[in-house]
C-alpha cells in the first residue's frame, strides 16, 4: 500500500475577535465563568458575507504554500464542515472554484468536529488507489451561522476558521517550507447515533423542513447537553488513543506532541491526564479561537508546526469528538 504524507498544513481565521468582555454585553455570562469552565478567551467570528468555502479557499492557499505545490497540481478536494455555504453544491465544489480549478473530485464530509479526521482517513484511502493522487484536505466552519446568541450555554463556545493539509504519495518532492513531511501511520474511527439528541442543529433540514414564513427557532441552532457531551468526550478520546497506540505497538510515552479537538480546556487536560500525557506534550489554543468543530484538529496542526513543536522525527497523535456522536484518533511521524 502506498503511504500517505501531510506534506503542508495551513490555517486561516476572520479578523474580527469577539472577546469573554464582548460576550458579557450580549448575553448573561463573565469572563471568570467562561475562563474557568471552558479555557476559552477569545475567538473569531467571519464577517457578514464571508462563508465556510472563503475561509477554507484561504487556508488552502496556505497549506499549497507549505507544501510547495500549485493547486493545478491538486486531484482531490474534500471539506469537512457542519456548516457548508449551502445545502447544495457542495463546500468543497465552491472551494475548488475559489482556487480556479475545475474537473477535480470533490466532495464534502460530515462527522462534526471529528471530520478532519475522517476526512485524514479518506485520503489515505485514495492515496492507497491512486498513488499519484495529490489531495487538499480542509475542515472549515462558520459555526456562528448556527449560534443561538440568546442561549448562554452555547454562544459562549463556539468559532470560525479552517484549517487546511495537502496530502500525496511516495515519492513526492519534499515540503516547500522544508519542514518535515508526515506520514499517516494509522487511524481509528468510531461512531454511535444512538446519542445523536445530546449535540443537535435540527431546524431547517429533513426532518424539520422550514415553511415559508415560518420563525426561526432555537432548533436551527446548536442545541446541547453539555454535562453529558463532556464526559463522553473524554471518555471516548482516552479509549480511541489507547487503542490507536496499542494496536500500533506504542505507548504514551512515545507521543511528542497530543492535539485533541480544542473544544474545551477542562476536555483537553482530562484527556492529556488519563492518558498520561505530561502538560507540555498536550497542544491546547482554545484560548484564542474556541471550539472551531471541523477545523479544530487542522487549526493546532498548523500552528504547532508553524510553532516549531513538530520537528523531524516527532509522533503526533490527533484525537476529536464530536456530534453524531463520532470520535477517532489518528497517528502521524514527521
Ligand atoms: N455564563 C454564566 N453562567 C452560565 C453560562 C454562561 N455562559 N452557561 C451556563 N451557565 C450557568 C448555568 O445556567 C448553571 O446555572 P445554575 O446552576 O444556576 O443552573 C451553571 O452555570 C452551571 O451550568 P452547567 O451546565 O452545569 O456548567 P458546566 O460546568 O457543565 O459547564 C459547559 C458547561 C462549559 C458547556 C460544559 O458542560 C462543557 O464544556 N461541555 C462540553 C461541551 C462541548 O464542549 N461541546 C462542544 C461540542 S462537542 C465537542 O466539541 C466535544
Amino acid at each position: 500500500m502506498t503511504n500517505a504524507y501531510i506534506r503542508g498544513t495551513g490555517f486561516h481565521v476572520p479578523d474580527r475577535i469577539l472577546t469573554n468582555a464582548d460576550l458579557e454585553k450580549i448575553v448573561e455570562t463573565s469572563d471568570e465563568w467562561i475562563t474557568s469552565r471552558t479555557g476559552i478567551k477569545e475567538r473569531h467570528i467571519a464577517a457578514k458575507g464571508e462563508a465556510a468555502s472563503d475561509l477554507a479557499a484561504a487556508a488552502a492557499k496556505k497549506a499549497l504554500a507549505d507544501a510547495g505545490m500549485e493547486a493545478e497540481e491538486l486531484t482531490h478536494i474534500l471539506v469537512a464542515t457542519v456548516t457548508p455555504d449551502c445545502y447544495t453544491p457542495a463546500c468543497s465544489c465552491l472551494v475548488q472554484a475559489k482556487l480556479g480549478l475545475t474537473h477535480r473530485i470533490a466532495m464534502d464530509l460530515n462527522a462534526a468536529c471529528s471530520g478532519f479526521l475522517y476526512g485524514l482517513e479518506q485520503a489515505r484511502a485514495i492515496v492507497a488507489l491512486k498513488p499519484e493522487a495529490k489531495i487538499l484536505l480542509v475542515g472549515a466552519e462558520i459555526l456562528t451561522s448556527r449560534t443561538n446568541w440568546e442561549d448562554r450555554t452555547t454562544c459562549v463556545l463556539f468559532g470560525d476558521g479552517a484549517g487546511a493539509v495537502i496530502i500525496s504519495g511516495e515519492p513526492a518532492p519534499g515540503t516547500g517550507s522544508g519542514r518535515p513531511a508526515g506520514r499517516i501511520l494509522d487511524s481509528l474511527l468510531c461512531s454511535d447515533g444512538s446519542g445523536a439528541d445530546l449535540l443537535v442543529i435540527s431546524g431547517g433540514a429533513s426532518s424539520e423542513p422550514y415553511a415559508t414564513g415560518q420563525v426561526v427557532g432555537p432548533s436551527h441552532y446548536i442545541r446541547m447537553k453539555g454535562q453529558d457531551v463532556f464526559k463522553l468526550a473524554v471518555r471516548s478520546m482516552e479509549s480511541v488513543c489507547k487503542d490507536i497506540l496499542a494496536r500500533n505497538g506504542l505507548s504514551v510515552d512515545d507521543v511528542d506532541l497530543l492535539i485533541p479537538h480544542q473544544a474545551n480546556s477542562r476536555i483537553i487536560e482530562a484527556v492529556g491526564r488519563k492518558l498520561g500525557v505530561a502538560a507540555e506534550r498536550v497542544f491546547i489554543n482554545v484560548d484564542r479561537y474556541g471550539n472551531t468543530s471541523a477545523a479544530s484538529v487542522p487549526i493546532a496542526l498548523a500552528e504547532a508546526r508553524q510553532q516549531g513543536r513538530i520537528t523531524e522525527g516527532s509522533l503526533v497523535l490527533l484525537t476529536a469528538f464530536g456530534g453524531g456522536f463520532t470520535w477517532g484518533a489518528s497517528l502521524v511521524r514527521f
